[in-house]
């Protein structure tokens, strides 16, 4: 596998209204011009470990308990392999449907996970905190959400969709947060239909998740998808420990928290009925990739998928094996590739960041899906826009418990 990935710039564009003044812009580049430059051996990535969960309420207020874990509740006629005939209306209750609080997202950034982190800090956690040093520092590299991960992996076949990530080096750990302008962050919902297709997903995992092993799903009852149950997960990717915060939909009833991975999860997705040759090919170029690194990233081995027409009617479910999506798109897909850029772009966040950088200090880096290059920039920052890591946080991790 060549090595030369790093390559010299003059410019590049910037596009995050909030970080556009005080920028110094590097030289250095990472380049996905040539993909097959990634094409080497799978890099080591071993089995994502749970380290803990917590849960977001429906005012996106911060639970440390299992409230929001959903229990996946199949229709009892579900064959063994999981496929089954079903009449779910995903349009029912649409109109009264309290929507994700967007805003409050992007203003929280990482607040969830660094309050998670702390309270494992609190409590000594051996895989996320080294006990024997007096400050108990973190014993990851990165910490980042998944969705940034799934971002990452799936880059090397991204011709279309640019993105930005803001990254702070404090202690021995880069934070990463993926910056999105409105329109990345209402989803691409450009008219009321697509808006309405987004609630679709959501309406679908009302349909199959109960709230307990012994309870059974309330399509009926008013959906809000502020709500959500989160993983925290461990890995290491070429040598690299990662931690990061993932919303995970439904475990399978008859097992019991706490949960040392991810195995008895499922992902829950809709997808419109595949009923010829294009829309096969296109699934398996596009869509299966971003299931496969959502699943994979985590350690989720199935996917319920409910198969749907325009109306929002979904008559059939099936299981998908995840390692399946990846062994049938291989045509399509290397994940050898996807992973392997993903480790690439991690060491070039190391290598760019400077060791001693202050957790005020700020690094963008930018993919231009058209020039297919990631750029770097130092950024200086600017009135009005916060801090990825709040005073609250450093100034906790900077004392002793
Ligand atoms: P589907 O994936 O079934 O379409 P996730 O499964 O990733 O947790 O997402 C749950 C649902 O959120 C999705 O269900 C979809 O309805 C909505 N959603 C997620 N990402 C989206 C995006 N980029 N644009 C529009 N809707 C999105
Ligand atoms: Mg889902």
């Amino acid at each position: 596998m060549k090595r030369q990935y790093y390559q010299d710039v003059r410019n590049g564009s910037t596009r995050d209204p909030r970080f556009r003044k005080g920028q110094e812009r590097s030289g250095k580049v990472l380049s996905l011009h040539d993909i097959e430059e990634f094409n080497g051996n799978f890099p080591e990535f071993t089995r994502p470990k749970n380290v803990g969960s917590f849960s977001l309420d429906v005012h996106r207020n911060y639970q440390n308990d299992y409230s929001e874990l959903r229990y996946l509740s199949m229709p009892p006629e579900t064959s063994n392999a999981g496929s089954c005939k079903v009449r779910f209306d995903l349009r029912k209750g649409v109109s009264s449907v309290i929507e994700k609080d967007e805003e409050s997202i992007r203003q929280k950034m990482l607040d969830d996970l660094l309050t998670f982190i702390l309270h494992e800090r609190k409590a000594e956690h051996p895989s996320i905190v080294d006990c024997n040093h007096p400050l108990k520092p973190l014993l990851v590299e990165f910490i980042c959400y998944r969705g940034l991960l799934t971002m990452l992996i799936a880059t090397p076949y991204e011709s279309q969709e640019n993105w930005t990530i803001l990254a702070t080096r404090f202690q021995n750990s880069i934070y990463l947060w993926q910056l999105k302008d409105k329109q990345q962050r209402n989803g691409f919902n450009s008219n009321p239909k697509q808006q309405e297709m987004s609630i679709w997903g959501f309406k679908f995992e009302q349909y199959l998740c109960a709230s307990s092993p012994e309870a059974s799903p309330t399509p009926e009852e008013q959906l809000n998808t502020n709500a959500e149950f989160c993983c925290v997960l461990k890995t290491r990717i070429g040598g690299h420990p990662l931690l990061y915060g993932a919303e995970v939909d439904a475990v399978i009833k008859g097992t019991q928290p706490p949960f040392a991975d991810l195995q008895n999860f499922v992902e829950l997705k809709t997808n419109r009925h595949i009923s010829n040759e294009r829309q096969h090919v296109s699934f398996k170029r596009f869509k299966s990739m971003k299931w496969w690194a959502q699943s994979f990233i985590v350690g989720i081995p199935k996917i319920v998928v409910g198969y749907r027409d325009d109306d929002g009617i979904v008559s059939r479910l099936e299981t998908m094996d995840v390692d399946h999506l990846r062994k049938q798109s291989n045509d399509w897909w290397k994940s050898n590739i996807c992973m392997n850029f993903c480790l690439q772009f991690l060491k070039f966040v190391k290598e760019c960041i400077p060791k001693e950088s202050n957790p005020n200090a700020h690094f963008i880096f930018e993919f231009d899906a058209m020039s297919r290059v990631v750029t770097f920039r130092n950024e200086a920052g600017e009135a009005g826009s916060r801090n990825l890591l709040p005073s609250w946080y450093i100034q906790s991790m900077e004392n002793p418990v």
